[in-house]
């Protein structure tokens, strides 16, 4: 059977950092409060009008080359975001044209947190039925200019960051190595525990002044109810990636979750008996980057040294939705 491969991984971040002692000054919250909550220590944001587009321009030159590819070789963009430069078009075809290669698709993928995972699988489909050979597949976020940096705010505003990962997928060479499954997975009965739900299409007008002086245009999230279903839909995925292939716990080598809360990713690990050590981990630095943390976070991984030809690696996500899913790859 054709299998897909990661053959190149790139991240991009701003240079600005923001530390938990900025936020300290924006609103009222504690360095302390951040770190013990979530474990978050600092993130970075834009300072300048770049867009998810020019955030994922940077992470993509860095994939290519990494892949040994040139932009024109890429014949498929899948572009995983919820927050695109302009409402109308998405960010696909921004990057595309960033990129000099007009004519192919760009595909956007708006499944929050779990977008990645949703972006790789599709990609993963459109390589095994051939349709397309060298697919770049991206996840690129822009959260700090759409946050309530204040203290209205601040059980949301302090979790998120800026940043981009960028992964390109090729039909593997060995039939053993690659992709093996992915699972999808959501549930819109819980839609409105984390959401944002101006400016939307539900409403006549879409935008008013109410709704701008009423907090209403920012993210809102019933933080425990996530919290308690983000460790259960974890823990289910990353079993049913694992039983699909008939790979034990004991095999993975690393697991990737998504960058949601370091107590999360905790639970997770105490759940499989896993120390920390396989259970990556880099939202001390970035925060919740949504559809950028795996790819960036597979990227550290690799140049960490974690991961290595033959290795069991579990991708697994959770978020708005609320969405799921989880892959399973042998480097
Ligand atoms: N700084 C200081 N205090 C804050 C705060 C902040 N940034 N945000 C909230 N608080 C306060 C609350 O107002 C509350 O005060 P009260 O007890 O006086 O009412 C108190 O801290 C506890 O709030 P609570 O929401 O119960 O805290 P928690 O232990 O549930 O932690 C989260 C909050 C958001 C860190 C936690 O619920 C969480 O991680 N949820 C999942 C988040 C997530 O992963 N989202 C993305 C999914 S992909």
């Amino acid at each position: 059977m054709l299998r897909s491969r990661i053959t190149g991984t790139g991240m991009y971040v701003p240079d600005k950092v923001v530390t938990n002692f900025d936020l300290e000054k924006l609103m009222d919250t504690t360095d302390s409060w951040i770190r013990e909550r979530a474990g978050i220590v600092e993130r970075r944001f834009v300072d300048s009008e770049v867009g998810t587009s020019g955030l994922a321009y940077e992470a993509a030159k860095m994939a290519l080359s990494n892949a040994k590819l040139q932009a024109s070789d890429i014949d498929f963009i899948v572009f995983a975001t919820l927050s695109s430069d302009y409402l109308v078009p998405g960010s696909g075809v921004l990057l595309q044209e960033k990129l000099g290669i007009p004519g192919i698709p760009a595909l956007d993928i708006r499944n929050q947190c779990t977008g990645f995972i949703y972006g790789l699988s599709v990609a993963d489909q459109f390589i095994k039925t051939g349709m397309y050979k060298k697919i770049m597949v991206v996840g690129s976020e822009i959260h700090s200019t759409g946050l309530d940096l204040s203290t209205r705010g601040r059980d949301v505003g302090v979790l998120f960051g800026d940043g981009a990962g960028v992964v390109i997928v090729e039909p593997s060479d060995d039939p053993d190595r690659g992709v093996l499954s992915s699972h999808l997975h959501a549930d819109g009965r819980f839609a409105k525990e984390l959401f944002m739900e101006n400016p939307g299409s539900l409403h006549i007008p879409r935008l008013t002044k109410e709704m701008l002086d009423d907090g209403s245009v920012y993210p809102i999230m019933n933080g425990r109810q996530v919290f308690k279903n983000a460790v259960i839909r974890f823990c289910e995925a990353i079993t049913e990636c694992l039983t699909a292939n008939n790979v034990s716990p004991d095999q993975v080598k690393l697991v990737i979750p998504h960058q949601a809360n370091l107590r999360i990713t905790e639970a997770v690990a105490q759940r499989f008996n896993y120390t920390l050590d396989r259970v990556f981990s880099n939202i001390h630095k970035y925060g919740n980057t949504t559809a950028a943390s795996i790819p960036i976070a597979m990227h550290e991984a690799l140049m960490q040294g974690k991961i290595n030809k033959g290795d069991y690696i579990v991708l697994v996500a959770f978020g708005s939705g609320f969405t799921w899913g989880s892959i399973l790859l042998r480097w």
